[in-house]
């Protein structure tokens, strides 16, 4: 059996816009989170109604047996060099999402938690997630988004892959990357992941070919990596150079995209509606996404 989590969220049935905003590589408790930008983030998307999703890299986690830990320009100075170290982050953690609780649709691990379950035995986007009272997904799982009529009958769904993202590249969207998930996650009509520490929206158009009947449609969907919230080339005079410089990174994309969807207005019904969308040469699919970033 594949194992890949699956979890249902629900909406009330409505033409009016939804929002998701996905926030990917925050590494939280780094001395180079953009706090502002985070709160900025999380103030606008709670004034607007919308959901948010961890992607992983929630946190830093540089953990004992990484002398890194001791660096005071790795760390903010509340956990600088504190014993137990993974639970001090996770309560860090967790006071910075404390105003997003009951908001946030699921939280993922990164490879900074996989390398933390690897070398200390805790998983702590597991233990955070728990906190929150939130679905867990582990490094890769999807939401199937669905609009809900008043009589509880399904309106739509809208499937949503995430992945924190494992292929690193200097481009905005690594072209691994939509590779990888066009070959191998065709159903979905929105995809989050992180990791590059890059912001780009690209649209993937395809066609629909119906099971039966005689004619195929079009189907808009999206591949989004969602940028950090940790800014890069921030160390200071003196300190060691981070990994970004190492490594020759570019410039980061602080902040997170917002995602909107919502299920079209179908007066007319099914067949209307095809031959009308067919003429007007938008896809025919009854959901619409939009990403700005
Ligand atoms: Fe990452």
């Amino acid at each position: 059996m594949i194992n890949v989590p699956i979890i249902d969220a629900y909406r009330p049935l409505s033409y009016a816009w939804n929002y998701i905003i996905p926030l990917g590589c925050m590494h939280m408790e780094s001395k180079a989170f953009d706090v502002m930008a985070y709160r900025r983030t999380i103030r606008e998307g709670l004034a607007m109604g919308a959901s948010f999703v961890l992607l992983g890299d929630n946190g830093d986690f540089i953990l004992p047996g990484d002398r890194k830990r001791y660096r005071q320009s790795n760390i903010v100075k509340a956990l600088a060099g504190k014993d137990n170290q993974i639970e001090h982050t996770i309560c860090y953690q967790y006071d910075l999402l404390r105003p997003i609780k009951g908001h946030i649709a699921a939280v993922l691990m990164g490879n900074h938690e996989e390398a933390c379950l690897h070398f200390h035995e805790v998983d702590p986007a597991a233990e955070l997630a728990e906190r929150l009272g939130v679905p867990y997904l582990g490094m890769f799982g999807a939401i199937r988004w669905h609009t809900m009529r008043r009589d509880g009958k399904s309106g739509g769904t809208m499937l949503h892959v995430l992945h924190h993202g494992a292929w690193v590249s200097k481009a905005a969207m690594p072209q691994a990357a939509v590779d990888w998930f066009t070959k191998n996650t065709p159903q979905a009509d929105i995809i989050t992941f992180a990791h590059n520490h890059t912001e780009s929206p690209v649209p993937i158009p395809c066609f629909d070919f119906p099971r039966q009947g005689a004619s195929a449609t079009k189907r808009l969907r999206y591949i989004v990596a969602c940028g950090t919230m940790r800014e890069n080339y921030s160390s200071e005079p003196g300190d060691a150079p981070g990994y970004d410089v190492v490594k020759g990174m570019g410039v980061t994309a602080i902040g997170a995209p917002l995602i909107a969807w919502r299920r079209k207005n179908l007066c007319g019904g099914e067949g209307h509606r095809r031959v009308k969308n067919r003429a007007a040469g938008i896809p025919s699919d009854w959901i619409e996404i939009r990403v700005t970033i």
